[in-house]
Formats: structure tokens, C-alpha cells, sequence
């Protein structure tokens, strides 16, 4: 009877082998459930870069041009109610008005990939310049006002 000894101390391995087994499950499942409902730490980064850019958002799509009695707004209309209050002294980067160097690269990708640009938004610039009441035309004639005085 040699082997009671031996035999006993392996079953009392076997039995902490299974506690401490138990143990690492118990907290691996019980943990991630004590931490539902405390919210999840990416979208709270998330939220907090939406906070960080809405300020520029929010101040920007108020502005927008007097509504048109059926004529297009002119460019220079346009320009003043909306484009100037970025591009005038350069808002978040946006070319400045009549500043060569920095209109050459732009107007060097051609028209309509400018007008594709203020349609769809760009950098800090929203779509239609924040202004959904723009036509193309209107955007067409702004964005050569724009270039016209970069030229
Ligand atoms: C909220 C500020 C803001 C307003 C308002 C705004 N822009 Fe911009 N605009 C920018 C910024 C910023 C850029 C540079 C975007 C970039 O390259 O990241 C830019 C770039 C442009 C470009 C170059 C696009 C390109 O592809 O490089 C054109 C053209 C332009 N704006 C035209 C206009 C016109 C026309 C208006 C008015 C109808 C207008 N913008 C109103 C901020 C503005």
C-alpha cells in the first residue's frame, strides 16, 4: 500500500489545480460583467473628440446667405455672407483671400475638383461651406471670385 501516500497527494494537487482553474474562470467572466453599465471607455473618447470639433461646426452652419428671390445670389453676395468669415484671415488653415501662394497648389487641381471640394466639405470646411441653400452655380461663381483674387 505504497502507492496511498502518493496517490492522495495527487488528488490534493488535482483539487487545487481545479480551484485555482475555477478561480481564473469566476474572473474572467464575472469581471467583464461587473463592468457593464459603467460605459465604455472608446465611445467616451469618441464623444469627447466629437465635443473637441463641434465649437467650429456649430458656429459656422449658422451663417448663410439671405435667401434668392429666384436669381442666383451674386459672388461677391455669397462670398461676404459665408466664405469670408473663413477665408478672409485664414480660419483652421482655409487659403487665405488673395494669398497666391497658397491658392496656387488649389487652383492647380483644376475647377470642378475645387467645386467637388466646397460641395462635399474639406479639412475644416463644411459641406456647401455650411450653407445647404447654395446651388452649384452660386459655389461655381464664389470659388471664382476666390481664385479670380488669388490670380
Ligand atoms: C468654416 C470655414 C470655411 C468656410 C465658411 C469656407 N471655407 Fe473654403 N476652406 C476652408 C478650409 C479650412 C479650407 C482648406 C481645406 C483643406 O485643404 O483641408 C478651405 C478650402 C477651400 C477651397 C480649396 C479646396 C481644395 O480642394 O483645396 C476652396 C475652393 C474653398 N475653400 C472655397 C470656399 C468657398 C467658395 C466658400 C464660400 C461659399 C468657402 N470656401 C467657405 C474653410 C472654409
Amino acid at each position: 500500500m505504497a502507492s496511498t501516500p502518493k496517490s492522495s497527494a495527487n488528488s490534493s494537487r488535482t483539487i487545487m489545480l481545479a480551484s485555482i482553474a475555477v478561480g481564473i474562470l469566476l474572473t474572467v467572466i464575472i469581471w467583464p460583467l461587473s463592468m457593464i453599465g459603467k460605459g465604455d471607455p472608446s465611445a467616451e473618447s469618441a464623444d469627447e473628440a466629437e465635443l473637441r470639433i463641434q465649437p467650429v461646426a456649430r458656429v459656422e452652419l449658422k451663417k448663410t446667405v439671405a435667401p434668392s428671390d429666384g436669381k442666383p445670389r451674386s459672388a461677391e453676395t455669397v462670398y461676404n455672407a459665408i466664405c469670408k468669415a473663413c477665408h478672409d484671415i485664414g480660419v483652421a488653415g482655409a487659403p487665405k483671400t488673395g494669398d497666391k501662394a497658397a491658392w496656387a497648389p488649389r487652383i492647380a487641381l483644376g475647377d470642378s475638383a475645387l467645386l467637388q471640394s466646397v460641395i462635399n466639405g474639406k479639412g475644416a470646411m463644411p459641406a456647401r461651406a455650411g450653407d445647404a441653400s447654395l446651388t452649384e452655380d452660386e459655389l461655381k461663381a464664389a470659388i471664382a471670385f476666390l481664385v479670380d483674387k488669388a490670380k
